[in-house]
């Protein structure tokens, strides 16, 4: 949430930060900026809008070896262009980027106005512009660490200052920091995707940091009560594919990555399935046998669509491994003082590993002494780094703001996790033989569900006429619900509300009618028949169905009445992911045919850093 580049080196600043900025832009995208320090000072170019709107002859007016940028996701002061990125002084001598929320901005900004200065803007940022020009401190380090030392709340930085031409100046606490190491060349930034195209030798700061990034190279700093005292954090190779970050042919990158499941389906499932014994391998849990064992409960935290996965996960983790489990939205988690049990197995679902309620989540558990693992996706990020264990999700990088792939990849990491959880427990050999070759067909499944993308794309072109819709689903097919409409509603602005079916006579029965269609899961299941009921109770009052199913459900007289799609069976534990996939296609033509910027939904952003 908001992107952050900076470049130091022998080339010219201006184009490399606009091809940063637009890498960076699925972080926000209600501003763009960017500033230049060349030989007459700091030039600064910010507007509302896209990274395009700057301008094509940016550039050229633009001369300097040392820039910063940003594009933004509003939080203090609408998105106009005042507001945008960076910000300055008053003598235009200090500019400053910054992710993040200063939670003291008001009482800083009255104090500066009580000084006499004019505040340009409504943001919490400005603040800290004016706070490192108004720094008698001799470095720029030790400015900024006393700026640093007034704000309460979280950031990730980035200063240039006029009077120090030779360096930018990177902080972090809470939003994301790496510096990536080039010939001669330094670039800095809040996402490895800015920064890849030109080096994978990356250095990640952590929160308390503070980086001097020098043409030549960088030193890092601890900020602390006493100062700034030297830290050695060095850069290592990242192994990632910088074509990873491109849509190549596809229209969008929702629809590579969605695309790209099977594949990746494979890859988190690489090398942790024991098909002779019938249970998983997931060495970075850090937990033995006996551990599992000891565990008597599992609460899982996730945000968003990472929650609704944790939804499903906990009921194959309460069906395979009969341990009670639930999920939480994280974001609610700590405020309700939770009680930390040290028999619970906590387990963080986050694909960026960044967002913020998440960490916040497993601080608090950790402070209450508790064991929390990880399924994250991006490697290094803070979420990987601070729990006790974890499982990456191998989804590779994940660009579009609607997630796909890493759900996916989430589910399966549970389904190994239930089936590890379970063999150390009842699950008998044999059971868990016959889910493990479930979990080794399901990229193939996923695959044949994709093929079906032209007559899914139909059917998504009439939802996407209705203004509103219900998606239903009950026990295992509640959470798949819940996901189905949440990716709806996030790329087609329709309003989709997700519902048990047992529970729509109980009141939103009343909102069905022709005008508004439902969206039902009903797998082959033990609940098929209470689920055909439903069905028949909606048809009755005349609600277009669209039914998500599998090709042994009889839909007796309804069938040719309703949109039937089939997807493969699997073991029944393990079909709420097939019956997933569909769902991504309807929203993701849904918005297509609505003429939507699919990777950039208004209002939303990717990995959100703030609470
Ligand atoms: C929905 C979506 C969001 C995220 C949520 C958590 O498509 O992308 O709901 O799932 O913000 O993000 P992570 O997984 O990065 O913690």
């Amino acid at each position: 949430m908001c992107g952050i580049v900076g470049y130091i080196g022998g080339q010219q600043a201006a184009p490399l930060l606009l091809e940063g900025l637009t890498r960076l832009e699925h972080r926000g995208y209600d501003s763009a900026g960017l500033a230049v320090l060349g030989s007459s000072g700091i030039k600064v170019a910010k507007q509302a809008g896209r990274v395009r709107d700057l301008g094509d002859g940016l550039p050229k007016r633009f001369g300097g070896k040392i820039g910063i940028g940003h594009t933004r996701w509003a939080t203090h002061g609408p998105a106009n262009d005042v507001n945008a990125h960076p910000h300055t002084d008053e003598a235009g001598r200090v500019a400053v980027v910054h992710n993040g929320i200063i939670d003291n901005a008001a009482a800083l900004r009255a104090e500066l106005s009580g000084a006499g200065v004019e505040l340009a803007s409504d943001t919490d940022t400005e603040v800290l512009a004016h706070l490192i020009a108004r720094s008698g401190a001799k470095t720029l380090e030790a400015r900024t660490a006393e700026a640093l030392s007034r704000v309460e709340g979280t950031y990730g930085i980035a200063v240039t200052h006029a009077d120090f031409p030779d360096r930018i100046v990177v902080a972090r606490n809470g939003s994301p920091l790496i510096i990536g190491v080039g010939d001669h060349e330094m670039h800095v930034a809040s996402d490895l995707a800015a920064v890849v195209r030109y080096t994978t030798t990356v250095a990640h700061l952590d929160d308390g940091e503070m980086a001097t990034v020098t043409a030549g190279g960088f030193k890092t700093w601890r900020i602390d009560a006493s100062g700034l005292s030297a830290t050695d954090r060095r850069a290592k190779e990242v192994d990632i594919d910088p074509e990873a970050y491109d849509a190549g042919d596809h229209e969008s990158f929702m629809h590579k990555e969605m695309l790209e499941q099977p594949a990746r389906a494979e890859a988190v499932l690489r090398g942790r399935l024991d098909d002779k014994f019938g249970t998983g391998h997931l060495g970075g849990l850090n937990l033995d046998a006996r551990e599992l064992r000891a565990i008597k409960r599992v609460k899982i935290l996730g945000c968003g669509s990472a929650y609704y996965v944790g939804q499903m996960g906990a009921s194959l983790i309460e069906e395979l491994a009969r341990i009670p489990a639930d999920a939480e939205a994280a974001s609610e988690f700590r405020y309700r003082n939770p009680i930390v049990e040290p028999d619970t197995l906590y387990v963080a679902v986050s694909q960026s590993g960044e967002t913020i309620d998440t960490l916040l989540a497993v601080q608090e558990i950790q402070r209450k002494g508790g064991f929390v693992i990880g399924l994250v996706n991006v490697v290094g990020s803070a979420i990987a780094r601070e729990v006790d264990g974890g499982i990456y999700l191998h989804a590779g990088p994940e660009v579009a703001v609607a997630s796909t792939k890493a759900l996916t990849n989430m589910y399966l990491a549970f389904a190994m996790l239930a089936v590890q959880l379970g063999r150390v427990r009842d699950l008998s050999i044999a059971d868990g033989r016959r889910l493990i070759a479930g979990l080794n067909a399901i990229p193939g499944q996923i695959d044949q569900v994709l093929a079906a993308e032209p007559e899914l794309a139909v059917v998504a072109k009439s939802l996407a006429e209705a203004e509103s819709l219900f998606f239903i689903g009950r026990v295992r097919g509640f959470p798949v619900a819940r996901e189905g409409a949440q990716k709806f509603k996030e790329i087609s602005y329709r309003h989709a509300e997700a519902y048990q079916t047992s529970e729509l006579k109980h009141g939103p029965l009343a909102l069905i009618s022709t005008a508004v269609p439902t969206v039902a899961i009903v797998p082959d299941d033990e609940l098929v028949e209470r689920n055909v009921a439903a069905l028949h109770e909606i048809a009755a009052r005349g609600g277009p169905l669209t039914v998500v199913t599998h090709a042994g459900v009889d839909l007796g007289d309804l069938a040719g009445k309703v949109e039937r799609i089939d997807v493969p069976k699997n073991e029944r534990e393990l079909d709420p992911i097939l019956l997933t996939i569909p769902l991504q296609v309807l929203a993701y033509h849904a918005a297509l045919s609505l003429g939507h910027d699919i990777d950039k939904p208004r209002n939303l952003a990717k990995s959100v850093t703030v609470e």
